[in-house]
């Protein structure tokens, strides 16, 4: 079987990103070949364990929306590991390659990306998620509380859930970062302007970049005490209506028809 049939094999959406530039690499390397092949089948597994996440955390936020009337999950993004991008990060740990070693020794083959719209949203859905009885932390990464020296922000999760097969349940480990909008954005522009620099930002870019990630924290705090101004008028509001409501039925004001 060539490899581009391998890689046809596996026609599930989530392998668009085995783009032709992945199959020439494979190719080129045909003593991976089997390597390959198992990666292609381990990320069926993955992409069911990004699915549930993502359910799950579109339950909560849909719940929170019913409850009180506020969606604490602004999007969703995920992705799956390609075969190459496993193999080097393999390689660039010195571990052995093969799939066992990928399954024990990389927790991000499945990540998924929760951008919240305020700071406290953030904490909010990681406390309800660990919360569910099916899911087990195996690291925890704060990096709200306590920043990367260049100022990247954002609260990093390894979960494990369990996957069912046809025959046996697996316990699959995602990745999960969990930041606001305004985190997000910073992080998207500081990885464009790294990439497009061979991976490298300059001293001078990256004090801009640190002042940037300052004024980001500003920014979710401020929406964060709006957003909680807002709340609590709109409670203040709410029961106000209910003690008017209460006291009408009190002096008899509302006939009840009996
Ligand atoms: P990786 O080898 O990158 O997985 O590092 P790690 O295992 O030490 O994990 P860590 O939690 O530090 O980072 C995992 C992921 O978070 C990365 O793959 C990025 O998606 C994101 N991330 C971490 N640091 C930065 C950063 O400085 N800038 C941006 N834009 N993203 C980052
Ligand atoms: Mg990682």
């Amino acid at each position: 079987m060539t490899l581009k049939a391998i890689a046809a094999s596996f026609p599930q959406p989530s392998d668009a990103d085995l783009n032709m530039n992945d199959i020439a690499f494979w190719i080129d390397n045909k003593d991976h070949l089997q390597l390959f092949q198992g990666m292609v089948s381990i990320r069926q597994i993955y992409d069911a364990a990004i699915r549930e996440t993502i359910t799950k955390l579109e339950i909560l936020n849909s719940e929170f929306q019913a409850r009180y009337d506020h969606n604490p999950i602004h999007h969703i993004t995920s992705r799956l590991k390609t075969p190459r991008s496993m193999l080097r990060k393999l390689k660039e740990r010195d571990c052995e390659l093969s799939i066992a070693s990928a399954i024990n020794n990389l927790t991000d083959i499945a990540g998924v990306r929760v951008v919240c719209c305020y700071l406290d949203d953030v904490y909010r859905v990681a406390e309800l998620l660990l919360r569910q009885g099916d899911i087990s932390l195996i690291q925890r990464k704060d990096y709200i509380k306590n920043p990367k020296e260049n100022g990247y922000r954002s609260l990093h999760l390894v979960i494990s859930l369990p996957v069912f097969l046809a025959e046996s349940a697996e316990r699959v480990p995602v990745e999960i970062q969990i930041r606001t909008e305004a985190m997000d954005f910073w992080a998207s522009l500081e990885h464009q302007l790294r990439y497009k620099n061979d991976h490298t930002i300059d001293p001078d870019v990256h004090d801009e970049l640190l002042a940037c990630s300052f004024a980001v924290r500003e920014l979710d705090e401020k929406m964060q005490s709006l957003h909680d101004k807002i709340m609590r008028s709109r409670r203040e509001e709410d029961s106000s209506v209910s003690y008017k409501v209460s006291l009408n039925n009190n002096t008899g004001t509302t006939a009840i028809a009996t």
